[in-house]
């Protein structure tokens, strides 16, 4: 873990490779305690802040975001063109799609997505609430995706870009990545350590993410490398969550993210009885998202932050929830669990860009229904009243136990008091 005496160089290190206006220099945040890497982006202004009372900023890591709402790696971050739109229509953060180092090993197949629609009654032509992909990380060579990067920091030097990066079991391509990747002025870094299809075949993403031995190793790598803050996306096919977790953020890692897509099949086709999405007759299972997922990415998220209170309480870690978000409400959700940031992707594959208008102001009538001024104010207020199914069954005896004794009234007509004189009497009146 980098200590705050590298804060001078990233400060450097960042200056020599985009030039910043005076204005839009990066300032610390007064509020950054922690001895090691913290992001250096400046807040944007919100576009539609009329209800000044109520604010959506969050600072996480030391990266300032004017809302929570942050891309997730996927389509929607996959060259200039979209992240800038990204930026332009009041997205938090943008992460990019995840890159490598030889983009030629990465050879995508159509079609790659296929969805699960349900309606009322069963219907299967209703909304689309699950979705399947099979796509891989970033085809586009590493070159021109760098220099989209530095091109995206020149244009939006005050908005916060995340690469996000995936690499084989090989420390030296690593340090290559994470330097060329850093030279490009991006904010901070997402590890993908989670894509379940295609990439673990070459011992990368879910495959790295499943095994917390290797996992160790390659995050001691990243770590001793990266200056900016590192946050390690976990997959969720893994039997207990927090054990990647907490390896990651053991090993030097400021945040984590969660959840990437649940390895799935989405169907067989009941004519041609082959599975689907069908390549060529054949398929391979791929990554389940969108709001299908959102129950099970709130239990991953809600076990990853209470191990982090119970074991880095003390520190300013930090947690991005990702799965089905399509609403202000499924962000509050994870915001209630304890996530600093929320990541979309399917969200804005199926529903554009603009989304994030509607997610702000869902948001903020959530907030102003509960007095909440500001994400500080709710976060992480909800993981108190998770407990174990036995403390429920004890909980539970005991309120009924206290119903039976309010029932029960008086044993006898000696017990009538004058004082409790109208309590007694509804105590005997049945309901
Ligand atoms: C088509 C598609 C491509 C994706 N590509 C990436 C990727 O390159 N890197 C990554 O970390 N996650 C990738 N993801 C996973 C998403 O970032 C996210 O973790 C997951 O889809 C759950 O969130 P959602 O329900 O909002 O989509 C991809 C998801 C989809 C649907």
């Amino acid at each position: 873990m980098a200590s705050l005496s590298g804060l001078t160089q990233q400060i450097s290190n960042r200056n020599s490779v985009v030039e910043l206006p005076m204005t839009h220099r990066p300032q610390l945040h007064n509020s950054i305690k922690k001895s090691c890497r913290v992001g250096l982006g400046v807040m944007a202004s919100e576009n539609n802040t009329s209800t000044s009372e109520l604010d959506l900023s969050v600072t996480v890591n030391g990266l300032k975001m004017p809302n929570p709402f942050v891309i997730g790696s996927g389509p929607p971050g996959t060259n200039l063109a979209v992240m800038r739109k990204a930026f332009d229509e009041g997205w938090g953060a943008v992460i990019a799609k995840t890159v490598s180092l030889d983009a030629a090993k990465v050879i995508n197949v159509t079609p790659r997505y296929a969805k699960l629609r349900a309606g009322a009654n069963g219907s299967t032509r209703g909304e689309i609430i699950g979705w399947e992909n099979i796509e891989l990380i970033s085809d586009r060579p590493l070159e021109t995706m760098l220099s989209e990067f530095k091109q995206l920091k020149k244009e939006y030097p005050d908005r916060i870009l995340i690469a996000s990066i995936m690499e084989e079991y090989d420390k030296a391509a690593w340090h290559e990545l994470i330097d060329r990747v850093e030279q490009t002025g991006v904010d901070a870094i997402e590890i993908n350590f989670s894509c379940p299809h295609g990439m673990p075949e070459r011992k990368m993403g879910a495959a790295v993410g499943q095994d917390c031995a290797l996992l160790e190793e390659v995050c001691g790598w990243i770590n001793e490398k990266a200056t900016v803050p590192v946050w390690a996306k976990m997959t969720p096919n893994i039997t207990d969550i927090t054990q990647p977790a907490r390896v990651a953020l053991r090993t030097g890692c400021e945040g984590v993210s969660a959840i990437n897509t649940i390895m799935s099949v989405m169907g067989i086709n009941l004519d041609t009885l082959r599975p689907e999405p069908c390549v060529e007759g054949y398929s391979t299972p791929g990554g389940y998202s969108s709001k299908a997922v959102h129950p099970i990415a709130l239990a991953k998220v809600m076990s990853i932050a209470q191990m982090m209170r119970s074991e880095f309480g003390d520190k300013d870690c930090s947690l991005s929830g990702i799965g089905g978000v399509e609403a202000g409400g499924d962000a509050a959700e994870f915001i209630l669990l304890g996530a600093d940031t929320v990541q979309v992707c399917t969200g804005v594959m199926m529903h554009g860009y603009g989304i994030v208008k509607k997610l702000c102001s869902e948001l903020k009538d959530f907030m102003k229904k509960h007095n909440f001024s500001s994400i500080d104010d709710f976060k992480g207020l909800s993981l108190e009243y998770f407990t174990t199914h036995t403390d429920l069954v004890k909980r539970q005896q005991e309120a009924i136990r206290q119903r039976k004794a309010i029932r029960k009234g008086l044993a006898s007509d000696k017990d009538w008091t004058g004082d409790g004189f109208v309590q007694e009497t509804e105590s005997m009146v049945s309901n």
